[in-house]
């Protein structure tokens, strides 16, 4: 497997993450609701590194994917999510890829009523999108490649690398 981020690329681009919300936010409080299971690196990793007043979150997104590449079904999961209503909401995901997954999850979120909600993710993969909207804090854009590590798996394995790693097209079943 090729590393495509090192763990110090990946930690200089949550640094430059947790300023921006730091700068937008400006001592708001703030609903941070990462998306499992992806997010948990960065959820963990940015909230550190962000002073203000957060509260944390998840809701689960899963689309079982009928190959790496393609999306399948999408399935999404509130239930555990804190009160949103009236709070100011960043939603953090793993990565932007053709964008489905953070579109509708938007649509089911703005339906509590949060008083701003927002888009971060750690990856946007280059030239996927089949959604109008664009995420508006990106750590870093990759090509379209399969990237594993740093809460990022394949067939549920890898999201324990501390990197980032592309896999080689023969190592991608289907
Ligand atoms: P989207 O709905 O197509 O934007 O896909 C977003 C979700 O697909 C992410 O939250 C990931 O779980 C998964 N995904 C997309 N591309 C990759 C990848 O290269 N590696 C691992 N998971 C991916
Ligand atoms: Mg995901």
């Amino acid at each position: 497997m090729k590393t495509l981020l090192t763990k110090d690329q990946l930690d200089e681009g949550v640094s430059r993450l947790a300023w921006e919300t730091q700068q937008y936010y400006k001592g708001k409080p703030l609903t941070i609701l990462g998306v499992l299971t992806g997010s948990i690196m960065l959820v963990a990793d940015l909230v550190r590194r962000v002073n203000l007043p957060i509260t944390i979150g998840f809701v689960t997104a899963s689309s079982y994917r009928g190959t790496a590449t393609t999306p399948g079904q999408l399935t999404i999961k509130l239930d555990g999510m804190p009160e949103i209503k009236d709070r100011h909401v960043l939603v953090v995901d793993d990565i932007f890829d053709t964008g489905h997954t953070m579109s509708k999850l938007l649509v089911e979120l703005k339906k509590h009523n949060p008083a701003t909600l927002r888009t971060m993710t750690l990856l946007r993969k280059h030239g996927r999108k089949e959604v109008a909207m664009e995420p508006d804090h990106v750590g870093f854009e990759i090509p379209n490649e399969f990237v594993v590590g740093y809460g990022l798996d394949y067939q549920d394995l890898f999201r324990n690398l501390p990197y980032l790693g592309a896999l080689e097209e023969h190592e991608i079943k289907g």
